[in-house]
């Protein structure tokens, strides 16, 4: 990983339970990051949440910070806080939609996806989703934003945003943004269909390992996800075509935190009986710890209020800055 990170600053939506795939796609990285970048910033984004209308959202957003707090994001290394707890980001938004253009909204493949052939019945806000985006990460002037690859294409526009705005108003206010894009563990795949993405949204519980299973539900969905007859092999070429194998062993590789080479060094001419019991075993040793964090916080409601409301205010105060001098930029009258 990069040396001298100044500022990150990332988001997730509080939209239902974490997975493996969101533990070790992003948040174990998160959870790296705090020790290299000077300042950390990560947002409980429910204000994108709501682009679809949600039944839970004051619940998942806790659940969410629990979790969170539980994977080893630490207040005291960084700022964690909801993003409808600090106005600046809506009022920003405006700003920037101001400065975004129709064409490239347009053009963003999420809202393609998401909208299909709906797209008069689609929200408002689901079009203009990437420009909140924009105005979260630009209120903290953050440098790096660690992503998945499928938010590259609105970190890109974020860029543009930050680069039109700056030239319009002659004024260098916005930082530019660079992805982090995380290689090891970045996609973590179905256990059941390795061609989809683990994903909250898939219809088998079997299909995803959560960060509160036990014991017994990490071992039965481990049992029974899907292989292939043959042994592990010893070299990467001898993954080919066998998706399945690649994602567990891509899951091991990314638990152990080194390549799927030197994993599949150790693990060569396994049967997949006997590497499935080790992998049991490490998720286990992994996973537990975690979900009885995630109870024990949630035990104390006020005491993860108190964080998420410290997190909150530490935030507006850098955030706050930066709104004055784009209003300032844009000509807004100074009460
Ligand atoms: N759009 C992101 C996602 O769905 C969540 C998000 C919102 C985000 N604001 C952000 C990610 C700012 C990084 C930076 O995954």
């Amino acid at each position: 990983m990069q040396k001298s990170i100044e500022a990150i600053f990332s988001g997730i939506q509080p939209s239902g339970k974490l997975h493996l795939g969101n533990y070790l796609g992003a948040i174990q990285n998160w959870v790296k990051l705090q020790n290299i970048a000077k300042q950390n910033i990560y947002c409980i984004v429910d204000c994108h949440a709501i682009t679809v209308p949600q039944t839970q959202l004051q619940k998942n957003t806790l659940h969410l910070a629990a979790e969170l707090i539980a994977c080893g994001i630490e207040p005291q290394k960084s700022i964690l806080f909801v993003q409808s707890d600090n106005s600046h980001h809506t009022e920003l938004n405006w700003i920037l939609s101001c400065t975004a253009l129709i064409g490239w909204l347009a053009r963003m493949t999420q809202f393609k996806e998401k909208a299909s052939r709906e797209r008069e019945n689609a929200s408002v806000g689901l079009y203009a989703y990437p420009t909140l985006m924009a105005a979260d990460i630009l209120l903290y002037k953050a440098t790096h934003v660690p992503v998945g690859e499928d938010q590259k294409q609105h970190l890109e526009l974020t860029r543009n945003i930050a680069q039109r705005f700056n030239n319009i108003y002659d004024s260098n206010i916005f930082t530019i943004p660079e992805p982090l894009i995380l290689e090891v563990g970045a996609r973590v795949m179905s256990l059941r269909d390795a061609t989809a993405k683990m994903s909250k949204s898939a219809k088998s519980e079997m299909s995803m390992i959560n960060l509160t299973d036990s014991s017994e539900q990490i071992a039965i969905k481990i049992r029974k996800s899907k292989t292939d007859a043959d042994a592990i092999p010893s070299e990467t070429q001898g993954l080919e075509n066998r998706l399945e194998a690649k994602n567990l062993i891509g899951i091991y590789a990314s638990l152990q935190n080194c390549s799927l080479q030197s994993a599949l060094q150790k693990i060569g001419g396994y049967s997949f009986a006997k590497f499935k019991g080790e992998l049991t075993e490490m998720l286990i040793d992994k996973i537990i710890p975690i979900g009885n964090e995630i109870n024990k916080l949630k035990e104390d409601e006020n005491h993860l209020r108190g964080i998420l409301a410290h997190g909150a205010e530490q935030a507006k105060k850098i955030s706050k800055t930066t709104l004055r001098t784009v209003r300032e930029a844009v000509g807004f009258y100074a009460p």
